[in-house]
């Protein structure tokens, strides 16, 4: 995700907004810059790539100043360039802004500031910020800042400087996060205290609608409704390692945790009045395109395939039109059967994965049309695809992936909503049903985040196994087989995930006393025979832990463990039954002293066949 630094004080401000970039490296960037006031007026410096680039560029000609504003940009709308990075200016150069989050309604702010004269000249959605900033500046920024923010639909954590008044910073956000650092006669904004640790430890904590003026003696924040708040000083009590992961031990568990959010931010702008309708507009498909399509092919790997795979038995049921899913490594030697109306559905979190790019690459050579899901903007497959539909995770550190699953999952769902409606065999009631539902998940996950502990006593019991089985009926399965990745990948017990009713045909022979079997039961047209599958399990003395759709009460009397999880529509039931899964995965790692965000012989991104 991107960072956000600024400072106002007596000390040089470049070096301190760049060590505070640095700080911010482990979230993720493409490019970086610095504004910074001088006496010359302000000075911008920015550039595409790592942060070493953009010192390499400025050498050692940067002009004095005593505050300024840096970013560390990971591109949403438009490549990573030297243009696209922040620090964005309006027209005069006098006003410079750094932002994070997406502003949703941009394309219409653009477009309103350019009849108005305003000359834009980078594709990002932050670049209208700098301009309205200009255009409502009366001699007040504050007052500019807050008529700007005002026009926005959307995310924000934002900071503007301005030459006028060259002895405060502006930060105002709203669902993206703000932190004011205190210091001695100076003062430190971020978007993550890392930035700023190595100067002080005490901070005002911005929350959503509220505006802060920021001198270099005194920090003043307003309420939404622009009262003068009196809000109390925290002390950070984490050593800078702890401070990167948000005081979690684990990039991991902090990206689980985040999952609501990302959940939010991939829907923010596309699945509309919550939820009642949904547009894809990035797409830009018209009726008869969608109607032209006859199968959908899926490929990806390794997590990204288990999505796939939930997204077959969504678009199947829903659309009514035929899914295959492939992994990538297969699908590029197999020749596979693609007829010119199959849509080719690629999706990678990385955009970087070898086998899913030579898999794209081949369905375009077949002269197929490739959609791609990716949360990397620029990345290869984003590039290669003729659409794109980016998940808004933010940069995933840990090498497990969890957040990306997610929004991959919720991107499927939206993607096939979309489709019907195009294709125009959902009718609104329907969409309105799917779509609010959808819109609920995020608070739905919420809870079951709040259920660490009945976790942790499952993992204990886990942990000591060298073997466990997960199994699922339905997209149950496909969750199952999720789950059993995360199980391997991180805590290095082998487990496999089967069809419940396929255990009979030979797994059954491996249930010993006691050995644990994950069993999903949230299909509520199949929980009858996940039952009886269960009990096949009982017989033979396995350890049942059940992870089951609340309200599936007899389950509770026949498992040794049971896990509730909230009801949605059965089909949207894995963006809430994976959760659980992920958290099990992780404390088993941690039981079992396991190098979690970085387990052994694996890479993020699997650049290599
Ligand atoms: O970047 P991609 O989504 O293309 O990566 C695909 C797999 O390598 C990835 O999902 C891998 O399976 C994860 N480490 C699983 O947690």
């Amino acid at each position: 995700m991107c960072g956000i630094v600024g400072y106002i004080g007596t000390q040089p401000a470049y070096s301190i907004l760049i060590d505070g970039l640095k700080k911010l490296e482990y979230r993720g960037y493409d490019s970086a810059g610095v504004a910074l006031l001088c006496a010359k007026g302000l000075k911008v410096e920015k550039a595409k790539g790592e942060i070493a680039m953009l010192e390499a560029r400025v050498g050692n000609n940067f002009p004095e100043g005593n505050m300024g504003i840096g970013h560390t940009r990971w591109a949403t709308h438009g490549a990573p360039s030297d243009i696209n990075a922040h620090p964005h200016c309006g027209c005069s150069q006098e006003f410079a802004v750094v932002h994070n989050g997406i502003i949703e309604n941009y394309l219409s702010l653009r477009e309103w500031l350019e009849e108005q004269g305003h000359r834009f000249i980078s594709e990002t959605d932050t670049e209208v910020l700098a301009h309205l900033v200009e255009h409502y500046y009366d001699g007040d920024l504050l007052r500019a800042v807050s008529q700007a923010v005002k026009m926005v639909e959307g995310s924000f954590a934002m900071v503007a400087v301005c030459e006028q008044e060259g002895d405060k910073l502006i930060c105002a956000r709203k669902d993206s996060p703000l932190v004011i650092g205190l210091g001695e006669g100076e003062n430190y904004i971020a978007s993550d205290v890392p930035a700023f640790l190595k100067w002080t430890r005490h901070t005002h904590i911005l929350e959503d609608g509220e505006m802060a003026v920021v001198t270099a003696s005194a920090v003043s924040i307003f309420a939404p409704n622009g009262q003068l708040l009196q809000k109390e000083i925290n002390e950070v009590t984490w050593d800078a390692a702890e401070a990167e992961k948000g005081g979690y031990p684990h990039f991991m568990l902090k990206e689980i945790m985040e999952q609501p959010r990302a959940l939010r931010d991939t829907m923010r702008g596309r699945l509309i009045d919550e939820g009642r309708d949904i547009n894809l507009t990035e797409l830009a498909l018209t009726p008869q395109q969608c109607q032209a399509i006859e199968r959908i092919f899926i490929v990806a790997c390794g997590t990204a395939y288990h999505a796939g795979l939930v997204g077959k038995y969504a678009m199947e049921k829903i659309l009514r039109l035929p899914v295959e899913v492939d992994l990538a490594s297969e699908f590029r030697y197999r020749d596979p059967l693609l007829d010119p109306n199959t849509l080719v559905l690629v999706i990678s979190q990385s955009g970087e994965t070898a086998d899913t790019l030579a898999a794209l690459r081949l369905a375009r050579k077949r002269g197929n049309q490739i959609l791609a899901i990716t949360n990397v903007v620029g990345s290869s497959v984003a590039r290669d695809a003729d659409k794109v539909l980016y998940t808004w995770a933010g940069p995933e550190i840990a090498v497990a992936s969890t957040k990306a699953y997610l929004t991959q999952l919720l991107s499927l769902y939206m993607l096939t909503l979309y489709l019907g409606k195009q294709r125009g065999i959902l009718d609104g009631q329907t969409i309105a049903e799917m779509g609010t539902a959808l819109c609920r998940l995020p608070t739905q996950l919420e809870s079951i985040l709040g259920r660490e502990a009945e976790l942790q006593q499952i993992a204990d019991y886990l942990a000591p196994w060298e073997s466990a089985f997960f199994i699922g009926r339905n997209v149950d399965y496909a969750v199952a087989m999720e789950g059993a990745l995360k199980l391997k990948e991180i805590s290095y017990i082998h487990a496999e995930a089967y069809a419940s009713g396929e255990l009979k045909h030979g797994t059954l022979a491996l249930i010993v006393d006691g050995i644990p079997v994950i069993a999903m039961a949230t299909q509520s047209a199949v929980l009858d025979k996940s039952l009886s599958n269960i009990k096949e399990i009982k017989a033979r003395c396995g350890h049942v832990i059940c992870f089951a759709r609340e309200g599936a009460i007899s389950f509770a009397q026949e498992v040794d463990r049971v896990f509730h999880i909230p009801a949605a529509p059965d089909i949207l039931m894995p963006i809430l039954s994976v959760v659980p899964l992920q958290l099990l995965a992780y404390y088993t790692a941690v039981a079992r002293a396991c190098p979690v965000d970085k387990p052994r012989n694996l890479a993020k991104s699997v650049t290599v066949e």
